[in-house]
């Protein structure tokens, strides 16, 4: 049985949680194929909200496996955290498996995440510092310590201490900072997180093709999205995976013949958090890492920018950072659906938009007075690239109780239509509230 992929087409925070949740009642396993506790999924079930860092979405499902699969690094306290949160709102977390392979984020990568960050001053990415990028580093250059090293506490101990006596040279030398002590390391991984995690670690590769032999349906889940990828995002101002579809092949240890249906999920508008380039970004009058200056700016790009964080909470779910704003962009919408190989599109939060009187969609750049309709691939054309936008009427009606393609104005399907026309793909699912109800099913 072929699988699915769920990825975000944007910067990330597309409410992908939503969608996800709701194809993946469809499926016997939910695969998570990359990144780490830098991701957050909120999900809404009657009315009680759930923040999903590490766990698949699947989890909320008796009858589905999440699988933690090798392409993710994972924090053992952050996990069993998450499970103990899970399982105090009555969530049976038994299921969960975890990749013997996956890498562990230890306690240097958080450290040295956050002191990078600050040494970088102005320069600095606004990463999450989580300990992400120092932690796939580290499995790039094959000094990282993985899941399964937990299981054999001697290999842990001697490959932590190699590791760890190189990281305090780093943390004294280039940070002034204090080293860090391997037996309190040791102690917590081993003593205090092993025994809890053991029941969970797990041949995920196996456990993968042993669903598809069987004809199970899998579902993997992307984290963060297409324009923070390593390689394909806005470089290098990323994350240090690879979010696109592509990814969930080596994430997860599937070869790309099984997957038949790519599902791209992309905000009826664009955020971003953390610093980088953002053609459609709108000045808000708060505060945000690395947003645009408000000098010069007019109120009603202020008012426009306020709306998109205001009405649509645009505050990260596990950082709280707030979010940057801008109209929806083609452009990279475009791209997204090659880098992806998409075969559908799911639009989030269509319903932040039901009070303007107008809607602008990005169609192509304006690069020192050349017209692009594709994303440039050097750095300095996507800085200078200035939005070309469409105006189209908004629909000035609260769209928070449509759940039929006939429920949504004409303007609104317009603005659907004008989104399909622009891409080249379906749009088959439409958000229009937070509720796991709140949304329209559009079909052929
Ligand atoms: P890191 O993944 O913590 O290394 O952060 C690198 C970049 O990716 C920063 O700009 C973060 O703000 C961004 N980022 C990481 N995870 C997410 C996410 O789940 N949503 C949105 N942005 C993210």
């Amino acid at each position: 049985m072929p699988a699915t992929v769920v990825v975000g087409t944007q910067w990330g925070d597309e409410g992908k949680g939503k969608f996800t949740d709701l194809v993946a009642k469809e499926m016997q396993l939910v695969v998570r194929y990359q990144g780490g506790h830098n991701a957050g999924h909120t999900i809404v079930v009657d009315g009680e909200s759930f923040a999903l860092q590490l766990v698949p979405s699947g989890v909320l499902y008796d009858h589905i496996t999440p699988v933690i699969a090798n392409g993710v690094v994972v924090d053992p306290t952050v996990l069993l955290a998450e499970m103990d949160m899970l399982t105090a709102k009555g969530v049976d977390c038994s299921r969960i498996k975890v990749s013997g392979n996956a890498h562990l984020i230890l306690p240097y990568h958080q450290e040295i995440d956050r002191l990078t960050e600050r040494r970088l001053g102005n320069a600095k990415l606004g990463t999450t510092k989580r300990g992400i990028g120092p932690a796939y580093s580290d499995k790039a250059s094959r000094v990282g310590l993985r899941v399964q090293d937990l299981l054999d506490p001697k290999i842990f101990r001697a490959k932590l201490d190699v590791v760890l006596k190189e990281k305090n040279q780093v943390l004294a030398k280039v940070f002034n900072q204090l080293p860090l002590d391997a037996d309190e390391i040791a102690h917590h991984y081993l003593e205090e997180c092993r025994p809890r995690l053991e029941p969970h670690i797990a041949d995920t590769v196996n456990l993968v093709h042993e669903a598809l032999e069987a004809g199970q349906h899998v579902l993997l889940e992307g984290a963060q999205a297409t324009f923070l990828d390593l390689d394909h995002g806005t470089y290098p101002f990323v994350t240090s995976s690879n979010p696109v579809a592509g990814g969930a092949c080596t994430g997860a240890g599937i070869g790309p013949r099984y997957i038949d249906r790519v599902m791209g999920i992309a905000k009826a508008y664009v955020t971003r958090v953390g610093t980088g380039p953002f053609p459609t970004e709108l000045a808000i009058s708060g505060e945000a890492v690395g947003g645009k200056p408000r000098d010069g700016v007019d109120d009603e790009e202020l008012r426009l920018g306020d709306h998109f964080v205001d009405v649509g909470h645009e505050y990260g779910t596990n950082s709280g950072r707030r979010r940057r704003p801008g109209w929806f962009d083609a452009v990279m919408l475009r791209h997204a659906v090659r880098l992806n190989s998409l075969s559908e599109l799911a639009i989030t939060k269509l319903d932040v938009l039901d009070k303007l009187e107008e809607v602008r969609v990005c169609v192509a750049y304006d690069v020192r007075g050349e017209r692009m309709e594709h994303l440039p691939y050097h750095q300095s054309d996507l800085h200078a690239a200035r939005p070309v936008y469409e105006t189209l009427p908004g629909w000035r009606t609260d769209l928070t109780q449509a759940t039929e393609t006939h429920h949504l104005p004409r303007e609104a399907e317009d603005y659907l239509a004008f989104l399909e026309e622009q891409v080249g793909v379906p749009i088959r699912l439409v958000g229009t509230g937070p509720g796991r109800t709140q949304f329209v099913h559009r079909r052929d």
